[in-house]
């Protein structure tokens, strides 16, 4: 139980409002990364909410994630500009350097994450990478696995 015991202490920042959910969702994904199951219920319950409510909204909107998610999140654009400028080839380095393999998108001891984008509004940089929110432009395989590399050493 300790291991969720900010989720209280977010609660009460929020005076424990309902109207509020969004904000304490947020504060929630942002302390563990992600929202686990067992903290949509506690909120729920915390709220005075039905659980289906809370649900609904952490899966709509794509901002919040059910799942863990890395310490250092990949965002490798598969946008048009950069597919053409060879993205793919980007990805299959990035994830075979991680050890990454079918629809794994998180390395097991969750130090990486890597997703795709349909676009990162940086296409004059296409291939266009974005690690830990910082643009990286015109990169290339090589480039790629240097810059995931630096991150693990
Ligand atoms: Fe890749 Fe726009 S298509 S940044």
């Amino acid at each position: 139980a300790t291991q969720f015991g900010k989720v209280c202490e977010i609660l009460d920042r929020y005076d424990r409002d309902p109207a509020k959910l969004i904000p304490i969702l947020q504060a929630v994904q942002e302390e563990y990364r992600y929202l686990p199951e067992e903290i949509l219920t506690l909120v729920a319950t915390s709220l005075n909410l039905p659980p289906a409510k809370v649900y609904g909204v952490a899966t709509f909107y794509s901002h919040f994630t059910l799942t863990p998610k890395g310490k250092h999140i990949i965002r490798l654009c598969d946008g048009t500009a950069c597919h053409v400028k060879g993205s793919t080839a980007l990805l299959d380095a990035i994830r075979k350097r991680l050890g990454l393999t079918g629809k794994q998108q998180s390395t097991p001891d969750l130090l990486f994450t890597v997703e795709t984008v349909s676009c990162l509004g940086a296409c004059g940089l296409a291939p266009a990478v974005v690690i830990d929110d910082k643009v990286h432009g015109q990169v290339t395989p090589e480039k790629a696995v240097a810059l995931v590399e630096e991150l693990i050493n």
